[in-house]
């Protein structure tokens, strides 16, 4: 009989306009999400749609210039608008964030130790140095390195793309985090060293509990690993629902394209399908349904209005025709 838990965190109506020649033109338009204590959001949407955009902002990183409306709540504390100094001190503590590219953010003249002994330091300024480096080891070993007393005193470009990518998972959760965003990390590796880190991350999440927010244009490395997904396109919330729902009845044309698109799930693999043209530049958003010109079920309407968002609480989709059968004009009775 328990109500749903409190939200961890909480994004509401969140707006990230970038400035062109003195007009403003909004990446991110409108976005809100939650996420529960221990639960894996997805977020999916093809590049440049928004998602990195949305999530660095809602943690205070957005560039110089660029202006952040609406609200995003951690454990109920507002941080739009918190100083960066206070958001520094959560970021690295009770939130952390795992990047693409785990070569350009080690750095190569300082063992991987070090590197790890530093973030806890950071946030522990007080702990002897000593304690700090077995801290780091016993964080290799978390993230399924092997001999970790050994590998402590290596340097990254000893380690191999994955064994990079798990230090950097190793320093997310250095100080025992509460919500973790990783932004595609695994994009840059091979298939197989992908399925490990995807692993990696799975174990880490459940044995800590953590929140955890997993961003990628690659709708099949959810399936295994989220709760629920949102889909995102040209800067907005398209479709959002338990990562089950979402596969066995997809409500948003886009979703449904992004499903074809997965590999193993096309029927005939040899003809991968691919969802045609690609998504509006900043600043040159389509009247009406901002995917209608993409999309295979676009009518009158989609050209003038912009679709509502509807379907029950915990599956929304925004598309005027969300939930309806795509229409098959290809097939003989
Ligand atoms: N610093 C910036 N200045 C202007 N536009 C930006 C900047 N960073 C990102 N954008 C634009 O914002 C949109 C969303 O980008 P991003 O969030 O990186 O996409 P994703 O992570 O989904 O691939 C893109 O159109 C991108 O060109
Ligand atoms: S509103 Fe129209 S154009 Fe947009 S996704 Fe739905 S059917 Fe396609
Ligand atoms: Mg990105």
């Amino acid at each position: 009989m328990s109500a749903s838990p409190a939200p961890l965190f909480e994004v509401r109506d969140l707006r990230v306009a970038f400035g062109r020649h003195g007009q403003f033109h909004e990446a991110v338009r409108g976005v809100s999400l939650t996420v529960a204590p221990g639960e894996v959001l997805g977020i999916v949407g093809e590049s440049g749609s928004g998602k990195s955009v949305a999530m660095l902002a809602a943690l205070g990183l957005n560039p110089e210039g660029s202006r952040v409306t609406g609200s995003v709540r951690f454990k109920g504390q507002e941080l739009v608008g918190m100083s960066r100094r206070d958001l520094r001190k959560l970021r690295g503590s009770r939130v952390a964030m795992i990047f693409q590219d785990p070569l350009s953010s080690l750095n190569p003249v300082m063992t991987v130790g070090a590197q790890i002994a530093e973030s806890v330091l950071l946030h522990n300024p007080g702990l002897p140095r000593r304690a700090a480096m077995e801290r780091a080891a016993e964080l290799l070993a978390l993230v399924a390195i092997p001999q970790p007393d050994r590998r402590i005193n290596q340097y990254p470009h000893e380690f191999s793309g994955g064994m990079r990518q798990r230090v950097m998972i190793a320093m997310a959760v250095a100080n025992d985090p509460d919500l973790l965003i990783a932004d595609e990390p695994t994009t840059a590796l091979d298939v197989t060293v992908q399925a490990q880190i995807m692993q990696v991350l799975a174990d880490l999440q459940h044995r800590l509990n953590l929140g955890l927010i997993l961003i990628t244009h690659d709708l099949g490395v959810l399936a295994g690993h989220a709760d629920r997904v949102a889909v995102i396109y040209a800067g907005q919330v398209v479709e959002q629902a338990p990562v089950d729902d979402l596969f066995a009845q997809p409500g948003h044309p886009y979703t449904r394209g992004l499903i074809a698109s997965i590999p193993n799930m096309a029927v005939e693999k040899e003809r991968l399908f691919s969802i045609e043209g690609t998504p509006p530049a900043l600043g040159r958003l389509p009247s009406g349904c901002p995917f209608n010109p993409r999309c295979s079920q676009a009518r009158d309407i989609c050209r003038s209005a912009v679709p509502p968002v509807s379907g029950p609480a915990q599956h929304r989709a925004a598309c005027h025709f969300a939930f309806e059968a795509p229409a098959t004009t290809d097939s003989p009775a």
